[in-house]
């Protein structure tokens, strides 16, 4: 059995199908989906409507799917979020709500787990926390590249902490995503699989729609990691002519400096404004409309100097 292993979509339905296409052209049996579907890039709809035709597909929910039903507001932290999901039809959004949040199944005597965080395999360990955002403090003297990021992973992984959580794991294969790294590993027969984001890579590597290939045959595990390159730019052209980018425009050129740097930048982002609503003493959250764009205007004069690192 050949799986495509997804995660983290996030509204990108031009680099879903990319993915599907290739996964395609790689005589997949079936479909695992990790979570994260809707909010960031403006194509919700047709992400939805395409998951919900795939066959032989496992789907699990992520956290993005918690918002489903977020409620008017004058905010301006969450008016993307409000944005995407206004996108979706009642019939989606129950479809949506109705994925479980796990999934454990068996393929050819192998035992395979899905969920969106690795925490529910590896408990509130640092692996959880290894985003792209906690970068600057291993590398302090400069940017990180992918080879960088994957070599901390190998020295995450060596930690006997970290050693104590995988061995008390059953083996077998454990699928997740959430921090937009695509990486696997197999740690004598537990095999560790994030497929990295479709939509929305973080990992400092190449721009392009992240995926993996799970293939179960005779009782062997292998993966291969996939990513299919494509004009961000004229992704990019493509959401500004759509209602997101003139609803939510703070975080959709946040999701647009993402893109084309493949590195974290939200969690930046939110931590400055903490620092920037401070300053003017607006104690109101999610930070109010007027705050979060003051605070984007000087972000994006400032960013660059504050945090060169994330800007090679
Ligand atoms: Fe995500």
């Amino acid at each position: 059995m050949k799986f495509a292993v997804l995660s983290d979509i996030h509204g990108n339905a031009p680099a879903l199908r990319l993915a599907l296409a290739d996964a395609a052209a790689h005589c997949v049996d079936g479909y695992l989906l990790a979570g994260d579907y809707c909010i960031s890039a403006p194509w919700a709809s047709e992400v939805v409507a395409i998951l919900r035709d795939l066959p032989n597909s496992r789907i699990i929910r992520g956290n993005d799917e918690a918002h489903l039903d977020i409620g008017p507001g004058d905010d301006g932290q969450f008016e993307a979020s409000r944005w995407c999901m206004s996108t979706l039809s009642r019939e989606d959004k129950t479809w949506l709500d109705g994925l479980p949040e796990e999934l454990t199944f068996t393929c050819e005597g192998v035992s395979i787990r899905m969920a969106h965080s690795s925490q529910v395999f590896v408990g509130k360990s640092l692996h959880e926390k290894f985003r792209t955002s906690v970068l600057p403090g291993f590398y302090p003297d400069g940017p990180a590249s992918r080879e960088e990021l994957l070599s901390d992973f190998r020295r995450l992984w060596e930690k006997e902490s970290f050693r104590e959580y995988i061995h008390a794991l059953p083996q077998g294969v454990y699928i997740f995503g959430h921090n937009h790294i695509q990486t696997w590993a197999d740690f004598d027969g537990r095999v560790l699989v994030n497929p990295g984001s479709v939509g929305m890579p973080l990992d400092c590597g190449e721009f392009g729609a992240a995926y993996s290939l799970l293939t179960i045959e005779d009782g062997r595990i292998s993966v291969e990691e996939r990513r299919i390159p494509y004009d961000m730019e004229d992704l990019i052209a493509q959401v500004k002519a759509t209602g997101q980018y003139a609803a939510a425009r703070v975080w959709t050129e946040i999701i647009f400096s993402e893109w084309r740097t493949v590195r974290e930048k939200v969690y930046q982002f939110l931590h400055h404004c903490e620092r920037y609503a401070a300053s003017i003493g607006d104690d109101r959250r999610p930070f109010a409309k007027s705050t979060w764009e003051a605070a984007y205007a000087e972000w994006a004069e400032h960013a660059r100097e504050w945090f060169p690192e994330l800007f090679v």
